[in-house]
């Protein structure tokens, strides 16, 4: 039997992914590579709809090829490209606008959240059909699973209406694509503010671990992060969210399991935790960063890889577009 299909997406980001991106997102697509047929690309459409320079944008998203390749993510095993290096996205997403309510847009709550905070007059279109790209963007590669955040659930249930409200107008053209519930996701707590996620647009920089930061700093911010009262380390989210999120982070990179930590932890105090956390962050962000210089210093073999890239993805975009441009008449 061939494998399950799955299709992620990342933005492209200023400067470099935090660890709460790796740990929480990319780092399960490097091992769905092992058991699905993956499709993966830096979203540089969706990073367009609150305006932005041309200029950064082609850098950040270069930046952040490099850095999923760096950690992991192999040409050779899955399909890596750029949405906008495949028209169809756009092509697909104009068709199913036409098929989308306005109420049924209307209804996304992260336009709401979003919008809201811009000011609603200032957002724009582009922001809010936003979700419909999003399902142009699945429906394309016949994906059969979507890794997907709590956040993206109304995103996927619309992508699955869409699909099936297609294929009952113009006969079955769509799979409908599953949430795929990661099981071992790790969410990743500002080190700073460990009452709310890890996040580039929320953090302060204290709070937030980037991949591609110098070492020694990424060391210091581990060193003082907010820690709890008291002084045992033990794994309580909600007495100790600062320890626990130490040892979240601890475990994850390290493999070992939390309870071992604990185990291996008891009498010693948060300063010994967050010495050996800041080596094991070092270590863990030291090969990634060599890695990712290693892309960049190669334009023309990136480039090389991204046109690979984009004619993996196009051959199966460009099928469906075609029985979708057939069945609608066009
Ligand atoms: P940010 O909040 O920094 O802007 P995004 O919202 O762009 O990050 O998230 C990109 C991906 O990384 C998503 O799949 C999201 O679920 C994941 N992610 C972001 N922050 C965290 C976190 N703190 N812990 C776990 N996963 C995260
Ligand atoms: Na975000």
């Amino acid at each position: 039997a061939s494998r399950p299909r799955v299709l992620s997406g990342i933005q492209p980001t200023a400067d470099s992914y935090h660890l709460g991106n790796f740990l929480g997102a990319v780092r399960n697509w490097v091992t769905m590579q092992d058991t699905h047929d993956a499709f993966y690309m830096v979203v540089d459409l969706h990073a367009i709809t609150g305006g932005h320079e041309p200029k950064a944008l082609r850098e950040r998203t270069r930046v952040s090829l490099a850095q999923l390749l760096a950690v992991g993510l192999d040409p050779q095993r899955s399909t890596i490209f750029v949405q906008s290096h495949v028209p169809e996205h756009a092509q697909l997403a104009w068709i199913l606008s036409c098929l989308t309510g306005f109420g049924e847009a209307s209804r996304m709550v992260q336009f709401k959240d979003k919008s809201a905070k811009q000011g609603a007059d200032r957002s724009s279109v582009g922001l809010f059909t936003y979700p419909i790209l999003q399902a142009a963007d699945i429906l394309l590669y016949q994906a059969d699973e979507v890794p997907v955040g709590e956040d993206q659930r109304q995103h996927m249930e619309l992508t699955r209406d869409l699909a099936g409200r297609f294929n009952g107008l113009f006969g079955q053209t769509f799979t409908l694509p599953r949430p795929y519930i990661v099981k071992e996701t790790a969410k990743i707590l500002d080190l700073q503010d460990p009452t709310s996620k890890m996040s580039k647009s929320s953090s302060s920089p204290a709070g937030l671990i980037e991949l591609l930061e110098e070492p020694p700093r990424s060391a210091k911010k581990v060193k003082s992060a907010v820690t709890d009262t008291g002084r045992e380390i033990i794994y309580d989210p909600v007495e100790k969210p600062g320890v626990s999120n130490l040892l979240t982070i601890f475990s994850a990179l390290s493999g070992r399991p939390v309870p071992a930590l604990v185990e291996a932890y008891e009498g010693k105090g948060y300063g010994d935790l967050k010495k050996d956390l800041a080596e094991v962050v070092v270590e863990f962000v030291t090969p990634i960063q060599r890695e990712t210089k290693r892309f960049l210093d190669d334009p023309a073999e990136l480039d090389k890889m991204l046109a690979i890239g984009a004619a993996k993805a196009r051959e199966v975009a460009s099928a469906t577009l075609a029985s979708v441009y057939d069945r609608v008449g066009f």
